[in-house]
């Protein structure tokens, strides 16, 4: 499954302090669990399968050790303790090896008393986790996908970042993802909000398919409501970009007259073929509002969403022509017609038919 050697985003950084965390990715159980930090900063996430491999007890009931040799993680039922090394799990996944049998002290564990390990990292407030490396796969992945996809804002210390979420969505990733790039519904599951009935004509602007995803400059829709804090409508343009199949950026940069530049990251874990977990990761540079207005403008946004994106049926993003499931199609969605090829020319498999 091609989706296994990609990077998915898996919990909020911040949901993993000191006790290890149960989480699942695409039918994986994984425990998450953080070292201790020095110094203020903080420490390194692993990302382990949640069994312990002596009586297959789930490692998330466990402890995390800070010991003299290293951090360890301590399973539940007889404390045999996996020590951390996050530079091995980088580049090798066989790692989590069991350092210690407190009922026989002395046994020093071979090679096979070892956890599954995977990589992890930290990227826009969120862990990523990628199941399986990408070795086997043709064509090749782009290089784009071998990293937790790219966004600036998060990184630019000049603008304010924001997690929101999570939202549990019954549907697929794709159906989400070309919901978040759709401009032509804002008139209608918006309206007041992000568009309006009288003026729901939209421009699609310029889509371009490539390797690296997609990229779409200059699309346009009316908003009588752009953003938490502002009064008044206008038109509004946005640039997309689809980085990963899914994962989708939106940003709107200031304007003479609207002082806000703001950029929105839709990152989501798939749950499965038709459940995924998303999280919308926020930066803006000059808004006003304050974090909770953001989130919970984000969260009313989301919330008229839901119930129109969950009654989608197929649940699955028909991709495929010869399908079962036809959809047809209005010169408006041009970025959703570009997202379903870059998902056939990708391989993907996961939540589309
Ligand atoms: S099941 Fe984990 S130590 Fe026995
Ligand atoms: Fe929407």
């Amino acid at each position: 499954m091609m989706e296994k050697q990609l990077w998915h985003p898996v919990i909020a950084s911040t949901e993993v302090r000191d006790k290890p965390v149960g989480v699942s990715l695409l039918g994986e159980a994984l425990v998450l669990w953080r070292e201790p930090g020095h110094e203020g900063a903080t420490g390194v996430v692993h990302a382990w399968s949640d069994r312990c491999p002596h009586r297959g007890a789930r490692l998330s009931l466990g402890r995390v050790l800070n010991h003299l040799h290293g951090s360890r993680l301590e399973c539940p039922y007889h404390g045999w303790q996996f020590a951390g090394d996050a530079a091995a799990e980088q580049s090798a996944s066989a790692c989590a090896r069991c350092v210690h049998v407190p009922a026989a002290p002395e046994f020093v564990p071979p090679v096979s008393h070892t956890a599954t390990a995977f990589e992890a990292r930290e990227a826009h407030g969120l862990i990523w986790v990628r199941l399986m490396k990408p070795e086997a796969i043709v064509p090749p992945l782009p290089d784009g996908l071998t990293e937790p996809p790219a966004f600036e804002p998060w990184t630019d210390s000049e603008w304010r970042q924001l997690l929101c979420g999570p939202y549990e969505v019954n549907t697929s990733a794709p159906r989400l993802v070309e919901n978040f790039l759709d401009l032509s519904h804002f008139g209608f599951v918006h309206e007041g909000w992000l568009g309006a009935r009288s003026h729901a004509q939209v421009e699609t602007g310029q889509v371009q398919e490539g390797a690296e995803g997609l990229q779409a400059n200059a699309c346009k829709a009316w908003q009588p409501r752009g953003y938490a804090g502002a009064d008044g409508g206008a038109w509004v343009a946005y640039r997309y970009t689809v980085p990963h199949p899914f994962a989708a950026v939106l940003r709107k940069d200031a304007t003479e007259g609207d002082p806000v530049s703001n950029a929105i990251a839709l990152f989501i874990r798939p749950d499965g073929a038709e459940l995924c977990t998303a999280w919308f990761a926020m930066a803006t540079l000059g808004d006003l509002a304050d974090d909770e207005e953001l989130r919970s403008f984000q969260d009313t946004v989301f919330a008229q969403d839901r119930p129109v994106v969950e009654s989608q049926v197929p649940k699955r993003l028909p991709v495929h022509k010869s399908g079962s499931v036809g959809e047809v199609h209005s010169p408006a969605d041009r970025m959703s017609s570009a997202y379903r090829r870059y998902l056939v020319r990708l391989g993907v498999e996961l939540g589309v038919c």
